[in-house]
């Protein structure tokens, strides 16, 4: 069965197709250009770019996939930005009634969970960690459509933190990728920075890091430049891959997990993939990292998600859009 997935939650306008777990095709065009200036993502800015960019993007996944009959439409109906939410909803729907096939309202969250799905056979149960700008969840998944959400932020998502912390280092929006570059050449160690462990809880904390570098930078203003800034990119860097792989792994061990899997924009981070393999291999769990592409925002894992629940013929009645969905069990 092939599925045409739509994702238009946040700032990235993707169409793609899959096929029976097989990725046919992945377009995603990045707005970030659009609200860099601003610091962040502006609503009603990524609405309208939605809307414009939203028919290319899905010519050009159709074609990249190759003839073939659509079975059914999968968008993302939340969480995410109400505006957004709603241009892909309308298109998905229209788009579902004109070829007669079903339209499948998909939570962005499980799209995550399975995106590693699509370059990997995954082992049940496993456990997800999904840390993007707006979420930092830890997901234990019993099987498709089987979730228990075990912890999440209490304050600051991880894509925020680094996002708040950059901005402190005069760096451009969004931080994460440029923190991630100027780590490389830091010194990990070089600046001691809190581990929030939150004991006794699978949820983490991640404004108490972001004031401990706000503090070193007012007893240190050299630190925002040069070869300083990059030990303490490298330092901070550090500090979140290790809280968000620790809990991560503990959780594995506690809940039998065989697999791990990470998703979001964070998840793109160098050292957080480089510790998760590293520290989750050395305790015996199989860590499945998507590429690149696959773990920030992208249309093929909610094809993907729509066609598990296609198959399973679980498709959710309603298809309304919802900025707060929370990832419930479905199987
Ligand atoms: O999932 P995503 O593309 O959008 C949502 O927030 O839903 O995630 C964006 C977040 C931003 O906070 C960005 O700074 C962070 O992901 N990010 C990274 C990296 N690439 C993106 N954080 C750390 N290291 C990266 N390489
Ligand atoms: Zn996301």
């Amino acid at each position: 069965m092939r599925v045409l997935g739509l994702e238009t939650s946040c700032d990235d306008t993707s169409a793609a197709v899959v096929e029976d777990g097989r990725l046919r095709s992945n377009v995603v065009s990045s707005q970030i250009a659009l609200h860099r200036p601003f610091r962040g993502v502006v609503p009603e800015l990524a609405s309208r770019a939605h809307l414009a960019n939203l028919v290319p993007v899905v010519e050009r996944a159709l074609a990249e996939a190759g003839r073939g009959r659509i079975d059914a439409v999968a968008f993302t109906r939340g969480p995410g930005l109400m505006g957004p939410l709603l241009v892909g909803k309308v298109a998905g729907q229209t788009l579902a009634r004109l070829m007669g096939v079903p339209a499948i309202g998909v939570n962005h969250l499980e799209g995550h969970v399975l995106a590693a799905e699509l370059e990997h056979r995954l082992r049940w149960p496993l456990v997800a960690l999904i840390v993007s700008g707006g979420h930092t969840d830890l997901v234990l998944a019993k099987g498709p459509g089987r979730y228990r959400v075990l912890g999440r932020t209490r304050d600051d998502a991880a894509g925020e933190a680094y996002d708040k912390v950059a901005r402190l280092l005069g760096l451009d929006y969004p931080g994460g990728p440029e923190i991630d570059r100027l780590a490389a050449r830091g010194n990990p160690r070089a600046v001691d920075l809190p581990r929030p462990a939150l004991a006794g809880s699978w949820d983490f904390s991640f404004s108490g890091l972001k004031t401990a570098v706000l503090y070193r930078l007012r007893e240190s203003p050299g630190d925002a430049r040069g070869r300083r800034r990059a030990d303490l990119c490298a330092s901070f860097q550090e500090a979140v891959a290790e809280t968000l792989v620790d809990k991560t792994l503990a959780a594995a061990e506690r809940f039998g997990a065989k697999d791990v899997v990470i998703g979001g924009g964070v998840a793109a981070n160098s050292r957080l993939r480089a510790l998760m393999k590293e520290r989750g291999e050395a305790r015996g769990l199989a860590v499945r990292l998507p590429a690149k592409v696959l773990c920030t925002d992208n249309a093929a894992m909610i094809a993907h998600a729509g066609w598990r629940r296609l198959r399973a013929r679980r498709v959710p009645r309603s298809g309304r859009a919802d900025p707060a969905l929370a990832l419930r069990s479905w199987a």
